[in-house]
C-alpha cells in the first residue's frame, strides 16, 4: 500500500440529548480531513461513534423513566442518520455498547492492570448522607476554584478546570443540595503519574501542529504535574470491571470513550482484511488525527496517550489534536433548556447541507468562537455560494444555446492558478486551517468569474467564435477542477458536477475537461434562499 496510515478520530458524541450546529461545527473538521487525505493517496480511517455510558446517559434515563439503553440507542440511530445527512464520510460511526468494543476495552484494562497501570486503593470519595450513595463527580455542585464559577464536578463550564479529589469534597449533592461528606471507597486507579514524562516529552515533540488552546490546556496540566485518577465508578451502566471484586462499578465513560477509536479501527481492518497496527503502532508511515471541542482536549492528550503508553505494546500516540473553540446561536451560547440555537437535524431540514457543511467550515471556530446567525447565514449562501460558485457553473455549463464543452484553448494565467490553488489550500488544510482553505477556492471563483465578465462570452458568440470557445473551456476546466477542490467541504455538490462533466471520482491534481462533451440536464446547483 502506498500513502500514509492516516487514523482521523472524531469525538463520541454523548447519546443523551440531539445535537445542535456547535458540535457539528466542531466536528466537521475531521470529515475535512478524511476526504483531503483520501484525495491525496493516504489510507485513511476516520471512524468515531456514540458515547452510550456513563451518567449523561443515567441521568437522562431516570428523567424520562426509562433505561440507560433505551435512551442511548434512540440517540445513536438518531446521531448515525444525523451524520449520514451531513455526508460525514465515517468508515465506521458506531457505539460503546457493542460486545465487541466492551470485550476490547475490557482486554486492554485487564492489561493496564497486569502492567501494573491500574491499581487498587482505599480513598474517601464524596458521598450524600441524604441520598445515600456515593456521588459521581458531575452530581456535585461546587464553586470552581479555578474561576469562581458555579459548576458541576465533572468539568467547569465556564474556565474547562477539572475538579480535584480534594477539592469535589467541598461541594454539594446536585440532587438534594446536601453538602457532601467523605467516605472510603474502594476504586481501580489510572497511574497517571507514571506517565508524565512520556506524555511531556510526545506533547513537546507534537504540539507545534496543534491548535492553541490545546496547548495551553494540556500544558496547564503538565505543570501542575499529572494526578492518579479512579477508573471505576458506583454504577451500574457502563462496561464491567474485568478485575474480581468490582461486580457492582463500571469503568470510568472517559477511558471506555477514548478507547472507541482504537476498538473502532480494529472493527475496520477485521471487515477490509487490513491491519490494524500498520495504523496504530509506531512507524515512520502513519499519523493519528484527534478531532473534538476545546473541553475534549486533556482527554485526549493525556488519558488517551497514557492508555496507549501504559500498554508498552510500541502504540503510535496521538499526533495532532484538532480541538476547536465554540459556535454561539445569534451571539449566545446553545442552550437547549434557554431554547438557544437549533440542533443539526433542524438545520438540515430548512437548509442546504452543502451550505451548512460550507458555512460551519468557512466561519469554524478554529481560534476563536464564532458566530452562527440565520441572516448570516442566508447571506453567506445567497451572496458567496450561489452567487460566486453557482452562478460560475451555470453561465458556463448552461450558457444559452450551448450544447457541448467547446473545443477551446485553456487560458494559461487560469491554468497556473488552479494549479496554484492546490497547492496552496493543500498546505492550509494540512496545517489546519479550514476557514482560509475555503478562503483561497473562493478567490479562484472570483478571479474566474472576473474574467469571464472581461472577455464578454455572450458578445464573443457572434463575433468570435475561438474566443468564445476558450471562454468557455476555460471556465469549464475550472469548474472541473472545483468538483476536486471543494470535495472536501460541498461533496454533494462536487458529485453533481463530477455527473455533468464526466469526471470517474475526485482527484487532488489538476484535470482538463472533455471537449465535444454533451451537456445535457444540467440543473443550477443552489437555489436562492428567500430573506
Ligand atoms: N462524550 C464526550 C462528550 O460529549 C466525548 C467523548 S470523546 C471520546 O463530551 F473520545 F472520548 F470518545
Ligand atoms: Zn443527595
Amino acid at each position: 500500500m502506498k500513502g500514509k496510515n492516516i487514523i482521523i478520530g472524531g469525538a463520541w458524541p454523548y447519546a443523551n440529548s440531539s445535537l445542535h450546529l456547535g458540535h457539528i461545527a466542531g466536528l466537521i473538521s475531521g470529515d475535512v480531513l478524511a476526504r483531503y487525505f483520501r484525495l491525496t493517496g493516504n489510507n485513511v480511517i476516520y471512524t468515531s461513534g456514540s458515547d452510550t455510558h456513563g451518567t449523561p446517559i443515567t441521568e437522562r434515563a431516570k428523567k424520562e423513566k426509562t433505561t440507560p439503553e433505551e435512551i442511548a440507542m434512540k440517540y445513536h440511530e438518531e446521531f448515525d442518520g444525523m451524520f449520514k445527512r451531513l455526508n460525514f464520510s465515517y468508515d465506521l460511526y458506531s457505539h460503546t455498547n457493542t460486545e465487541f468494543h466492551c470485550k476490547k476495552t475490557q482486554e486492554i484494562f485487564k492489561k493496564l492492570y497486569d502492567n501494573g497501570y491500574i491499581y487498587e486503593k482505599i480513598e474517601p470519595q464524596a458521598y450524600c448522607p441524604n441520598c445515600n450513595r456515593f456521588l459521581a463527580d458531575r452530581e456535585i455542585k461546587l464553586t470552581c476554584p479555578s474561576c469562581g464559577e458555579e459548576t458541576k464536578g465533572d468539568q467547569c463550564d465556564n474556565c474547562l478546570h477539572v475538579p480535584t479529589q480534594e477539592e469535589l469534597m467541598e461541594g454539594n449533592c446536585i440532587d438534594c443540595g446536601t453538602k457532601v461528606v467523605s467516605k472510603d471507597n474502594k476504586n481501580l486507579y489510572l497511574k497517571l503519574s507514571a506517565f508524565q514524562k512520556i506524555v511531556e516529552d510526545h506533547t513537546k515533540e507534537v504540539k507545534h501542529e496543534w491548535r492553541i488552546n490545546a496547548q495551553n490546556e494540556t500544558e496547564k496540566y503538565l505543570k501542575q504535574g499529572l494526578l492518579d485518577r479512579a477508573v471505576t465508578r458506583d454504577l451500574n451502566w457502563g462496561v464491567e470491571i474485568p478485575i474480581p471484586g468490582y461486580d457492582d462499578k463500571r469503568m470510568y465513560v472517559w477511558i471506555d470513550a477514548v478507547l472507541g477509536y482504537l476498538t473502532n479501527t480494529m472493527k475496520i481492518c477485521e471487515e477490509k482484511g487490513l491491519n490494524w497496527e500498520d495504523f496504530w503502532k509506531q512507524s515512520d508511515n502513519n499519523k493519528i488525527y484527534m478531532v473534538h471541542g476545546k473541553d475534549n482536549i486533556v482527554f485526549h492528550s493525556i488519558i488517551l496517550n497514557a492508555l496507549l503508553a501504559g500498554l508498552e505494546d510500541n502504540y503510535r500516540l496521538v499526533d495532532t489534536i484538532v480541538s476547536s473553540e465554540y459556535l454561539n446561536y445569534n451571539d449566545q451560547k446553545f442552550s437547549k433548556s434557554k431554547g438557544i440555537g437549533i440542533t443539526a437535524l433542524e438545520a438540515l431540514d430548512i437548509y442546504d447541507c452543502d451550505s451548512l457543511r460550507y458555512y460551519l467550515i468557512a466561519n469554524g471556530p478554529e481560534k476563536k468562537d464564532t458566530n452562527f446567525s440565520p441572516d448570516d447565514f442566508i447571506n453567506v449562501h445567497n451572496g458567496e455560494i450561489l452567487n460566486k460558485f453557482g452562478n460560475l457553473v451555470n453561465r458556463t455549463l448552461k450558457f444559452k444555446g450551448l450544447e457541448e464543452v467547446p473545443n477551446g484553448n485553456m487560458d494559461k494565467e487560469i491554468e497556473e492558478k488552479v494549479k496554484a490553488t492546490y497547492v496552496k489550500v493543500g498546505e492550509l488544510i494540512e496545517k489546519l486551517e479550514f476557514r482560509e482553505a475555503v478562503r483561497t477556492i473562493i478567490e479562484l471563483i472570483e478571479d474566474t468569474n472576473k474574467y469571464y465578465d472581461t472577455e464578454e462570452p455572450w458578445k464573443a458568440k457572434n463575433e468570435d467564435i475561438n474566443k468564445f470557445n476558450d471562454v468557455i473551456y476555460t471556465c469549464s476546466v475550472v469548474i472541473a477542477n472545483l468538483s476536486n477542490l471543494f470535495e472536501p467541504i460541498m461533496p454533494g455538490a462536487t458529485e453533481k458536477i463530477r455527473k455533468y462533466l464526466q469526471i470517474d471520482k475526485p482527484t487532488w491534481e489538476y484535470i482538463e475537461a472533455k471537449k465535444g462533451l454533451k451537456l445535457e440536464n444540467i440543473e443550477p446547483l443552489f437555489e436562492r434562499m428567500a430573506k
